[in-house]
């Protein structure tokens, strides 16, 4: 289930979120350490009120949470608001003193026996996670991944620790996909926030996991599939794939996973029997060695964004080669882009001059770094200039820029500033956020007909959703 963490301070705003989220939630937290003030009347009438169970929580700076006084009045302020009505009460592994969970007792709430590690994931994690639950209490651990490899032990809770009642929290980026696929950690619930707060370092929000991820219906039946990069979480690749696995009735989920190291993805896709994921930045390349089966354009751009479940092994494929030229295929197929230029020579015009080539426009590469866009120019039978080089660029039917200039914190930089468009080019920029960049802008001034990055991602998005299910991508 899902449990909504209050973080508003007061009590008309600890209503409100509750309001806001009732139809995602099932549970909700009360943070005493975050309440401006504590009227034990005001309290009771809260929890009252609320037609759901609620957790009892008092979080310690050292923990992540707000409550600077003495260790002592926490415990009396704990011990002030255990019969109010509460369901369960955290009380943190450390708490020696016998009498709190004796008053929990007595007013039949439940105990969630908590510990926190903000820095790292304890290697004793598992035996701990049983001394926790010795008394029958619920085991609760909020630690900190740092690493994908961390990620994997998080996950191994669910066959290793299976039959204790647990609650398994991974923080931070390298957590997320622990709270969104909370069940196959093995976790009786999870946590989450209301929209525009976060009560904790990698919360979503209730709308998130609850509308985007249907995080409360992973069943071991459900497949998973995701996105690997690093960064990741800017990615709008989840709402490409999961309002289209619940329109097509397919019980899947789409999860962002941060990766710092290929390999041990790989271990986890095992894992957890991922059948297939997105690839970006910086892991185009990295993913190849691991792949028994690459498609022609993998092979040759020697970038691969899609991998796949192939019976036994993984298979890569390249649906930004096919994405982008999806927008343009009228205009190339009918002859009408014969010359092309691309501003810039990284991972992203690999696949845009070979999926031009393809078509045999006559390409120019453009780069700040002359030398890579010679290096690209002469593998794929290109000519190249610099970024000065505007001759190219007056011919041109189609100009695409390839770069990071326009995107943050880039934000407002035009690579190509000194050109005027004559009105006659199309443009497309491959940056999809901000939708309008410096150059997008100064170029449907001049009347370029304009293709946006996002586009292109929504076009590889529906070749990858189709290449993962089989099914068409639902239309609507
Ligand atoms: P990607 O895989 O997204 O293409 P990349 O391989 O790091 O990323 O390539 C980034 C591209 O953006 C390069 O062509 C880079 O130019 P250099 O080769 O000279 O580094 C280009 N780029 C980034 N910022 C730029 C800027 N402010 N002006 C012009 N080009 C820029």
């Amino acid at each position: 289930m899902l449990c909504l963490t209050l973080t508003g301070n007061d009590y008309g705003l600890c209503r409100e979120q509750v309001r806001q989220n009732r139809k995602n939630i099932e549970m909700v937290e009360f943070r005493a350490d975050l309440m401006k003030v504590i009227d034990t009347d005001a309290v009771r009438q809260l929890i009252g009120d609320l037609d759901l169970p609620v957790i009892l929580t008092c979080r310690r700076l050292k923990d992540g949470g707000a409550f600077e006084g003495s260790e002592r009045s926490r415990i009396q302020l704990l011990s002030r608001l255990i019969p109010l009505g509460f369901s369960l009460v955290d009380i943190e592994e450390d708490v020696k003193r016998p009498e709190l969970p004796l008053l929990a007792k007595e007013h039949g709430l439940k105990i969630i026996r908590s510990f926190h590690d903000m820095e790292s994931v304890p290697r004793d994690l598992f035996s701990r996670i049983m001394k926790m639950s010795r008394k029958g209490d619920i085991a609760k651990a909020a630690v900190t991944p740092r690493s994908i490899a961390d990620v994997l032990m998080l996950f191994k809770a669910e066959k290793e620790l299976e039959s204790i009642d647990k609650i398994i929290i991974g923080m931070g980026t390298y957590g997320i996909p622990t709270r969104i696929l909370y069940k196959r950690t093995g976790s009786m619930l999870t946590f989450c926030s209301a929209e525009g707060s976060s009560a904790a370092s990698g919360h979503l929000s209730a709308d998130i996991m609850h509308d985007l991820y249907r995080s409360d219906q992973v069943s071991p039946a459900t497949r998973i599939y995701g996105i690997i990069g690093n960064p990741v979480m800017h990615t709008s690749s989840p709402k490409i794939h999961n309002p289209a696995f619940e329109k097509v009735g397919l019980n899947a989920v789409y999860v962002p996973f941060l990766v710092d190291d290929v390999r041990s993805f790989f271990h986890l896709a095992d894992y957890l029997d991922i059948q297939g994921f997105s690839v970006t930045v910086p892991h185009k390349q990295h993913v190849l060695p691991y792949l028994g089966k690459i498609s022609r354009e993998v092979k040759l751009i020697g970038s691969c964004n899609t991998v796949l479940k192939y019976n036994t092994m993984w298979k890569g494929v390249n649906t930004d080669f096919y994405g982008f030229l999806k927008p343009i295929g009228e205009e190339l197929e009918a002859q009408r882009i014969r010359r092309a230029v691309v501003i810039g020579a990284g991972g992203a015009a690999r696949s845009v001059v070979w999926a031009l080539r393809n078509y045999y426009c006559r390409v120019t590469i453009l780069n700040r770094t002359v030398e890579k866009a010679k290096s690209l120019a002469q593998e794929t039978g290109s000519a190249y200039g610099s970024l000065e080089d505007l001759a190219a660029l007056e011919t041109a039917d189609l100009i695409v820029q390839t770069t990071s200039a326009g995107m943050p914190p880039q934000e407002g930089v035009n690579p190509i500033e000194a050109y005027a468009f004559r009105g006659e080019e199309i443009v497309y920029d491959l940056v999809y956020k901000p939708r309008q960049t410096e150059i997008i802008k100064k170029a449907s001034r001049a009347g370029c007909r304009i293709i946006y990055g996002m586009d292109m991602l929504i076009a590889q998005g529906i070749l990858q959703f189709e290449s993962f299910t089989g099914f068409t991508y639902p239309e609507d």
